[in-house]
């Protein structure tokens, strides 16, 4: 399975799948190999592949589509992946072609995809998607849905049963919507088809045909693509198409001239499994996972949120972190609230399963430009600042991020302590963090997406320097006035 094709549809060979499933159940509890792509959130694709590695203990490769990354697994690792904190959508690969030869006629081109359909190497993918199914268990029926009605005649044959720890999995990973798609697939689109105007009699077997495709040198669309596929996999299959209660999602990824069969292993994205009450900028806790890695967290390390919105990186801390202490604080009320009532969630929902409820992680109300909170007691500081289009303004910006980042400096154990600041207004973090050398050196920036803002993740680590002896903090309302003076005239300019 996955090999990695170096050429085409033409030199396709052809493999013997079992469409009725119905004979895997002899080989269903032998370990295969299998490879597993994940939609990570983009930027952060090295530090998922770190993860894979720390968590499965084995190399991910990383897409040159940005967002994706792959590796192989054996099948009784497949609890473990649906564990993993950085990964939004899980997939398990048919098969790949980094270079697929698209014939130049959108007609050949559609009439070869159709082809695939009935030759790609089906078996092992489908027996991880039934093993997959275990995991979920018990997890009702969701909008989207994807729930396998089994009957005494199904084509779909026996599954191995879920054990207690699988059960726990479904109860911890409860996401609230779907999202097979990168954030930033610059030129792409994506569509599903089911092709429901062909349907045959109803099948107990429901699929969908995901097609994701970017790349601007393709003769046909993702719809086309997804409804000639499609309907070659109900053919082939004979599976009833569904657009909205699949069991089975088939994905057709095509990026340039990399196409990527697989099948959904997520229904609805990982990233919001923190979050019960959200706000208007909930952040992905993904990318919160991201964030909080690039901090280096050590042992009773002691946290803050400083603008924590609905507390999303204070959260996924508190969660996967344990072992520091995160006070999570934003000036506005509702925000607050929903902090507490995102805290409380998990809380509860920890408690129903019989584990720890308690977090290590407390809430306040407070303005970041005055912290009730010691000097240097601090050792990280990780937020989320306004980046002056939902929340706040461009302008109000100009006070508000030096401010920012003198009180964290003054908050922060000189020498040790780091701040993890993610934003969209680069420029003005950009001219505030130039300002204040003697209190923080920027130690990397990482470029992320951010609901299709292309935004800057910044590690800085606080100087030895004592808070109170640098010129910014003599010299910050001037200095706030010649930025502003800066940008001005560079508005002018440009
Ligand atoms: C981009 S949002 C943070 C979103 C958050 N990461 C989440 O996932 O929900 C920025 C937050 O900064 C807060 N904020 C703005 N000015 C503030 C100030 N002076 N002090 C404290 N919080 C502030 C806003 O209320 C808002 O909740």
């Amino acid at each position: 399975m996955s090999s990695h094709h170096e050429d085409g549809a033409a030199q396709q060979t052809s493999h013997t799948p079992d469409p009725s499933l119905s004979s895997s159940t002899e080989t269903d509890s032998a370990i295969i190999t299998v490879t597993i792509g994940a939609t990570v959130p983009t930027g952060f694709e090295h530090t998922a592949a770190e993860e894979v590695k720390e968590k499965i203990g084995v190399d991910a490769r990383i897409s040159k589509d940005r967002g994706r990354i792959y590796f192989p697994i054996t099948t009784d690792k497949l609890f473990q992946v649906h564990l993993l904190r950085s990964v939004d959508n899980l997939f398990v690969v048919v098969d790949e072609y980094d270079h697929y030869q698209f014939k130049e006629s959108k007609e050949e081109t559609l009439m070869e995809l159709q082809q695939l359909a009935s030759e790609l190497p089906w078996n092992n993918a489908l027996k991880v998607w039934e093993l997959n199914r275990t995991l979920k268990k018990k997890k009702g029926h969701r909008k989207g849905g994807n729930v396998m009605k089994a009957k005494a005649n199904s084509d779909v044959s026996n599954v191995v049963a879920a054990d207690t720890e699988q059960q726990t999995l479904t109860q911890e990973t409860s996401p609230a919507e779907g999202d097979t798609k990168p954030e930033d697939a610059p030129d792409s689109e994506s569509c599903q088809q089911g092709s429901e105007a062909a349907l045959p009699e109803a099948k107990l077997v429901k699929f969908r045909v995901t097609c994701n495709r970017a790349g601007d040198k393709h003769s046909f669309s993702s719809n086309e693509a997804a409804r000639d596929f499609g309907g070659a996999v109900q053919e082939f299959f004979q599976w009833k198409a569904d657009m909205t209660k699949f069991d089975i999602e088939v994905l057709l990824n095509i990026q340039n001239n990399e196409v990527v069969v697989g099948i959904a292993l997520t229904e609805e994205s990982l990233h919001r499994r923190n979050i019960s009450h959200f706000g208007p900028t909930t952040l992905r806790s993904t990318l919160c996972y991201g964030m909080l890695r690039l901090c280096k967290l050590q042992e009773s390390d002691v946290v803050i949120d400083p603008m924590c919105g609905t507390g999303a990186i204070p959260l996924e801390g508190a969660i996967e972190f344990n072992s520091s202490f995160y006070i999570a604080g934003d000036n506005h009320d509702m925000a607050v609230n929903r902090t507490v009532n995102n805290i409380c969630h998990i809380q509860k929902r920890r408690a129903a399963k019989g584990s720890t409820p308690g977090l290590p992680i407390d809430t306040v109300q407070w303005d970041i430009c005055n912290l009730p909170i010691r000097t240097g007691s601090v050792d990280v500081g990780v937020t989320d600042m306004p980046f002056g289009k939902r929340i706040g303004s461009r302008k109000k910006n100009w006070d508000l991020y030096p401010s920012c980042l003198r009180e964290m400096a003054r908050v922060c154990r000189p020498g040790t302590g780091r701040a993890v600041i993610l934003t969209q207004d680069k420029k003005c973090f950009a001219k505030t963090i130039s300002r204040m050398g003697g209190l923080w050196r920027l130690m990397l920036t990482v470029w992320v997406n951010v609901g299709g803002l292309h935004a800057g993740v910044y590690l800085l680590k606080r100087t030895a320097a004592v808070f109170g002896q640098t010129p910014e903090d003599v010299h910050e309302s001037r200095r706030t006035t010649d930025a502003q003076m800066d940008v001005k005239k560079d508005e002018e300019l440009s």
